[in-house]
């Protein structure tokens, strides 16, 4: 995703502005370009040679010097990225950035950039709080520029609060997420207005567990990961998220609402409990059978006696249900595992249970619980091979089409 994309990282005063470093080589290390900016405030607390020596890259920090005017000017360097992230982003940048100052190199690049721009504050939490922060934070919202945190604990001053620059890890994920909505044209509205904004998406997520008795079950290896990925990237679209969940160990991700369940008939029951939706995704590796009589007891192994043996009952297909359903959402996407024939049986299975798209994936190697997939998508226009890729990734994609697909006229 990161792959030679060139991201300007501007770093601004603030005692967090060390793990401006890190976040630098996360973004090396997923394949960016980082050209560093360093304000005079930012200059207070990291050093030049610090940054240059960690992004292999020669630090700009002077709007009158005659050397780089030369070479690059500071119009260029604006224009040159994919993405201008600003990290640490202090009050004082942020309220240069909303009243459009431009008195150094930073706020100047600022100022003429046409590029994505990303800010991660950083201050105390009264300074977050402050009226005027709170305005020039609307105003920059409203202009397009996106946000991540800043979280909320300890500070540098012994007090806590929301204010923390946010981790590194969690700033490249948001700088990831706006180069995916910018390449799709998404970044056009501002984020109040994103794309999924006022939508409902239902996600199903994980397997299912059907029971046997009451300490035995049926199920399989699914772990969730990409189910929950496609509801944290609908979410990060601005969705209003109901993740319906089979039993998994991952983490919930940010910004949804989860349903936990157990078995199929729950996970349909909770579905069917969360419509209206606009958009259906079935991810969840949903057990084909049931167990026809759940014991009451658990059973007992009697020596000398054969084991007992597991009749069987279909489970309901929540997908073929949705797809349906007298209030069916309007744009529904399967999933279809298969390890063999992996599109032919995609396009059957979409034509069966009624989808509009089917996600289909070769599960013939180490997908289910691992972290990549190589999916191909299928719908009534024909079948599109996506690369292998990070399961985060496919569920960016797919959350970046379906927004395409309900929102086109
Ligand atoms: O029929 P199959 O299990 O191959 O279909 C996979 C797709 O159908 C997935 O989207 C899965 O979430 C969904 N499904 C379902 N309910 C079932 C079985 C599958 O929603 N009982």
């Amino acid at each position: 995703m990161l792959a030679d994309k060139r991201i300007l990282l501007v770093v601004s005063g603030s005692v967090s502005a060390y793990k401006a470093l890190e976040l630098i080589r996360l973004l090396r290390k997923a394949g960016a370009r980082v050209t560093p900016v360093l304000t005079a405030g930012g200059a207070r607390f990291v050093t030049p040679h610090a940054l240059q020596a960690i992004a292999g890259e020669a630090v700009h920090q002077d709007l009158w010097s005659l050397q780089a005017e030369a070479e690059i000017g500071h119009i260029r360097l604006a224009r040159l990225p994919d993405l201008v992230a600003v990290v640490p982003a202090s009050a004082d940048l942020l309220a240069k950035m909303a009243h459009g100052l431009a008195d150094d190199l930073a706020t100047t690049l600022l100022l003429a950039t046409d590029r994505p721009v990303l800010v991660a504050p950083a201050m105390n939490w009264a300074m977050w709080g402050h009226p005027a922060t709170v305005a020039n934070m609307a105003a920059l919202a409203a202009r397009g520029v996106r946000v991540v945190g800043p979280a909320v604990g300890a500070m540098a001053e012994a007090e806590s609060g929301p204010g923390r620059l946010s981790e590194p890890a969690e700033i490249l994920a948001a700088i990831e997420a706006a180069l995916t909505a910018a390449g799709e044209g998404l970044l056009l509205a501002p984020p109040l207005a994103l794309p999924l904004t006022g939508r409902h998406a239902l996600v199903t997520s994980g397997p299912t567990h059907e029971p046997i008795d009451p300490v035995r079950y049926i199920a399989n290896r699914s772990s969730g990961q990409q189910g929950h990925a496609i509801a944290g990237a609908l979410a990060a679209l601005g969705a209003r998220v109901t993740l319906v969940s089979g039993p998994v160990t991952i983490a919930d991700p940010a910004g949804v609402a989860v349903v936990r369940v157990q078995s199929a008939r729950e996970m349909l029951a909770a579905c069917e409990a969360a419509l209206p939706a606009e958009i259906a995704v079935c991810a969840a590796a949903v057990a084909d059978w049931r167990t026809a009589r759940e014991a009451g007891q658990k059973l007992k192994k009697v020596p000398g006696e054969p084991p007992p043996p597991l009749e069987l009952a279909l489970n309901p297909d929540i997908l073929a249900t949705l797809s349906r359903h007298a209030r069916r959402p309007a744009l529904v996407v399967g999933f279809a595992a298969e390890t063999e024939t992996v599109v032919e049986n995609a396009m059957a299975k979409r034509q069966r249970k009624g989808c509009d798209w089917i996600v289909a994936n070769d599960v013939s190697g180490d997908v289910m619980g691992g972290a990549e997939n190589t999916v191909h998508l299928v719908s009534a226009e024909g079948v599109e091979d996506w690369p292998r890729l990070p399961k985060a990734e496919v569920a960016r994609r797919l959350a970046a089409r379906i927004a395409r697909a309900v929102t086109a006229p």
